[in-house]
């Protein structure tokens, strides 16, 4: 895991060719469906297990069969809300599950329109109460203009919780620069922080659509009545 300089609380894992094995894959245009979704299990699996280690633990002492030793108790660990925006984020949600099986989920629908103004619709939001103990972390393959997770991280604010942090697959500085403008402390993790966005509002070089690349392009497209109509 590498700290990046430009920010505070932002960091990349350009250290593990395990990831950037990964993040290769998903990049190259040839891979299909079923690889990216693996990919994108994969990488929230291990990125699950590198977080763990900057999570809080308490010593404890276990009895073993023999004689009693030190052992800890995994305290952050235990509380773990997971927010998965939908659609791509549900196989890094999936990976990340594997590292914290007792966490809570959410689920957040969000969809962003079209350049120039990229109106983000959020318009189903089902997610479990938040206590100071609590980590949150939403999970979203792509922080692009970072719009949806700015709206997203208001819905937390409130309860407080221990840490906010994001997790995905990669950045754009643009992205990272919104989300830090209105929540200075949420904590960002992902794999790269590529090099811009696109006019179209593409992560360059990027991956694409990641929730095309995951599930297939989508032949309908139709949102319910909106819960929020946001700027
Ligand atoms: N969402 C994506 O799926 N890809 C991008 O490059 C940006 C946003």
């Amino acid at each position: 895991m590498i700290k990046d300089e430009r920010w505070e609380g932002v960091y990349s894992f350009e250290d593990s060719p395990y990831l950037m094995e990964t993040l290769t894959n998903l990049r190259n245009v040839s891979t299909e469906n079923i690889s990216f979704r693996k990919g994108l299990v994969r990488l929230g699996r291990y990125m699950g297990y590198e977080l763990t280690k900057t999570m809080e633990f308490e010593e404890m002492h276990v009895q073993t069969p023999l004689e009693k030793t030190k052992g800890i108790f995994p305290k952050d660990r235990s509380n773990v809300v997971i927010i998965t925006i939908l659609r791509a984020a549900f196989p890094l949600m999936e990976g990340l599950i594997k590292n914290f099986e007792s966490a809570k989920v959410g689920i957040v629908s969000a969809s962003r329109g079209h350049a120039p103004d990229f109106k983000i619709e959020m318009n189903y939001i089902k997610v479990p109460q938040v206590t100071p103990e609590d980590t949150v972390i939403v999970s979203d393959p792509m922080i692009a203009t970072g719009s949806t997770l700015i709206h997203v991280l208001k819905e937390f604010k409130d309860s407080k919780p221990k840490r906010m942090m994001i997790v995905g697959v990669l950045a754009a500085p643009e992205g990272i620069n919104a989300v830090k403008a209105e929540f200075p402390d949420v904590e960002i993790f992902v794999t790269k922080i590529d090099d811009k966005l696109n006019s179209d509002g593409y992560i360059v070089p990027g991956l694409g659509d990641a929730g095309d690349r995951a599930f297939g392009e989508p032949f309908k497209v139709s949102m319910l009545p909106q819960m929020h109509n946001l700027e």
